[in-house]
């Protein structure tokens, strides 16, 4: 089920955080963007395990992939799939028209997860996760999907 994220289910994000994110987020940094109105905090939950989640922060007409992780038990399974999916429906419904984010150059899973999903390469951000660890900047345009880029 998917569905949106509650406090108590923070330390399990956390764990998958920890074994396939490596982020310096902390407990506080999850726990701001529960209640973060411009904020969308979904989690994949499954007889209470918590298998993925996905983080959007909304900025008027765009919005920005924060965080989308899967736990390593489930993933290939086509969970982040249905995480992005919902999200993208609740962001057209709110009107956001492009959807951004980085990833690290190095993370091609992500990247074929990414272009699978319709985004496009729109840059590098050189050195943005520390020396020579390049991000990709991606983006994609979600206000219908019939208007071309
Ligand atoms: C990227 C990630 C979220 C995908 O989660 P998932 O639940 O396994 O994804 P799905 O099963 O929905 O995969 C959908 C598509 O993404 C692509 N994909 C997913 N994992 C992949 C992998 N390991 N290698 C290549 N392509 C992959 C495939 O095109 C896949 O479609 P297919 O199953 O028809 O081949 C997951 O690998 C993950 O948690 N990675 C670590 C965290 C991370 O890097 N997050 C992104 C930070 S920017």
């Amino acid at each position: 089920m998917i569905r949106e994220i509650d406090v108590n289910e923070l330390d399990q994000v956390l764990k998958i955080d920890r074994l396939v994110l490596g982020t310096n987020w902390e407990d506080h940094h999850y726990h701001t963007e529960i209640f973060n109105e411009d904020s969308i905090f979904l989690i994949d939950v499954c007889s209470n395990v918590v298998r993925g989640f996905i983080l959007i922060l909304v900025l008027g007409l765009d919005a920005e992939i924060l965080q989308i992780a899967t736990h390593p038990d489930y993933q290939k399974k086509g969970l982040a799939s249905r995480l992005f999916g919902t999200s993208v429906e609740i962001l057209q419904d709110v009107g956001v028209e492009y959807l951004f984010l980085e990833v690290r150059e190095s993370n091609s899973c992500a990247i074929e997860f990414y272009r699978k999903k319709g985004f496009i390469q729109t840059g590098v951000r050189k050195n943005y996760y520390g020396l020579n660890r390049h991000a990709n900047l991606m983006r994609k345009r979600l206000s219908y999907d019939c208007i071309s880029d």
